[in-house]
């Protein structure tokens, strides 16, 4: 059998997690021992490197990997939207299927580049581009394809739950986990797409619509991070019961059957409250976990490493094999697959405007500390027809009381309205934090 050409646009820690794989095929699949690096295409060729293939094939021009006839899947571990994306399309247009771990492209540009590959007969999977090594893709393409699934929701940024790990483990706020976690080499220099949340966006955005079969406005997603998070929350959520993560979560109405415009998806990104005996509460350090829901098959729940060079690779191999695989098989074969290897048809989904999303909260107010504050708040919400789950006050020094609200599940319009109301009371010094609460 002629070996199958695999050329890589990145040689950083992913890449070189699966350079490391292909150079070293035993005890691994055997179609592994059927691939070889072709050409590797990196910024900088001064650098020195201590690399498992020969030098030559190394190159400061990643159009000589899209476009070598010799290469049959290209690898895009390069990261970033461009040129990552216009090397993908480049890449397809040559004839070759892809292999990418850059969820940033797929969130915002994989209908483009699904439409590109289907045009040209060729692949494009992403299983590396959520979850890093946990195999989450490929289930909601295939193996959950029996399922109506009604939500999928997880812990998907690993650098964030790192920082919110020590924050609850410690008692330490979040600047300091920060700095500790950027010289750890948990967190890069410029953390603002993980702890802002955009990282754990982009992949709920691809969850979602492998999940209900429609394609997602990426910037439609209501998205708030970490980064404002104060070590007092943290501290209340654990005397409440409850750990807090960053969570992603997709779920349609119980009556859609699938992604239907008229009946709007909620997709949102919130630091929330999970309470203790919840799966995901258990989740720590830089893991990621991905609990999916649906008829018959009830809840699953995938875990893993969600980030590192050994883990995305494995991710990125387990492609390149699926590939590898298919190109062995027979040509009539291989035109009834489609280029996404997905079972749904693929619609337009409109994601719910925040407002309209609805779930349970914590709010933590400050206000004096006098007599009525509490039934004044609590009027508030009645009049706005919010079902308080329980109100509790914490620390009062200084006349001033801290007063933590859970409610039971409401839209976010009714919620935003009442606080709205609840800012204007003369006793009301601070909305300190709003959280999401399962
Ligand atoms: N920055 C990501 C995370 C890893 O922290 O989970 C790659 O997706």
């Amino acid at each position: 059998m002629k070996k199958i050409g695999i050329g890589l646009l990145g040689l950083g820690t992913v890449g070189q997690g699966v350079a490391n794989i292909i150079s070293d095929p035993n005890g691994r699949h055997p179609l592994v021992g059927e691939l070889e690096l072709v050409g590797v295409a990196v910024k900088n060729l001064q650098k020195e490197r201590n690399v498992s293939f020969p030098h030559s094939i190394l190159t400061s021009n990643p159009i000589e990997i899209v476009n070598n006839p010799n290469i049959q899947i290209v690898v895009e571990v390069m990261g970033g939207i461009e040129p990552a994306k216009s090397l993908i399309i480049q890449a397809i247009r040559a004839g070759k299927s892809v292999v990418t771990a850059n969820k940033a492209v797929i969130a915002r540009h994989g209908e483009e580049i699904a439409n590109e590959a289907k045009a040209a007969g060729v692949y494009v999977l992403i299983e590396a581009a959520v979850g890093g090594g946990i195999p989450i893709i490929e289930p909601l393409k295939q193996s959950l394809g029996g399922n109506q699934i009604t939500k999928v929701s997880g812990i998907i940024n690993g650098t964030t739950n790192y920082i919110l790990s020590r924050m609850d483990k410690e008692g330490v706020n979040y600047a300091e986990v920060l700095k500790d976690a950027q010289e750890l080499g948990y967190a890069e220099s410029d953390p603002a797409a993980d702890v802002e949340g955009s990282d754990a966006a982009d992949k709920i955005a691809i969850l979602s619509g492998l999940a209900f079969g429609g394609a997602i406005n990426r910037a439609d997603i209501p998205t708030t991070g970490i980064n404002h998070l104060e070590a007092i929350d943290v501290n209340y959520a654990r005397k409440l019961g409850y750990g807090i993560k960053l969570l992603a979560i997709s779920e349609r109405d119980n009556t859609q059957t699938e992604c239907e415009s008229s009946q709007p998806l909620s997709v949102w990104v919130e630091p929330t409250l999970v309470p203790e005996e919840n799966p995901l509460a258990g989740v720590n350090g830089v893991n990621n976990a991905i609990l999916v829901e649906g008829n018959p098959i009830g809840q699953v729940m995938f875990f893993g490493p969600g980030a590192g060079s050994g883990p995305t690779a494995s991710a990125v191999v387990a492609d390149i094999l699926n590939i590898a695989g298919i190109q062995s098989m027979s040509v009539d074969k291989v035109l009834n697959l489609d280029p996404l290897l997905s079972a749904k048809s693929w619609k337009s989904c409109h994601v719910a405007e925040e407002r309209e999303i609805t779930k349970k909260n914590y709010i933590r107010l400050i206000a004096e500390d006098t007599p009525g504050v509490i039934g004044q708040i609590g009027g508030i919400f009645g009049q706005k027809k919010i079902s308080i789950e329980s109100i509790v006050q914490f620390d009062a020094t200084n006349n001033e009381a801290e007063i933590v609200v859970i409610t039971h599940n409401i839209k976010q319009g009714q919620l935003q309205d009442a606080l709205l109301d609840i800012k204007n009371l003369p006793q009301v010094k601070k909305i300190a934090a709003t959280m999401g609460c399962l």
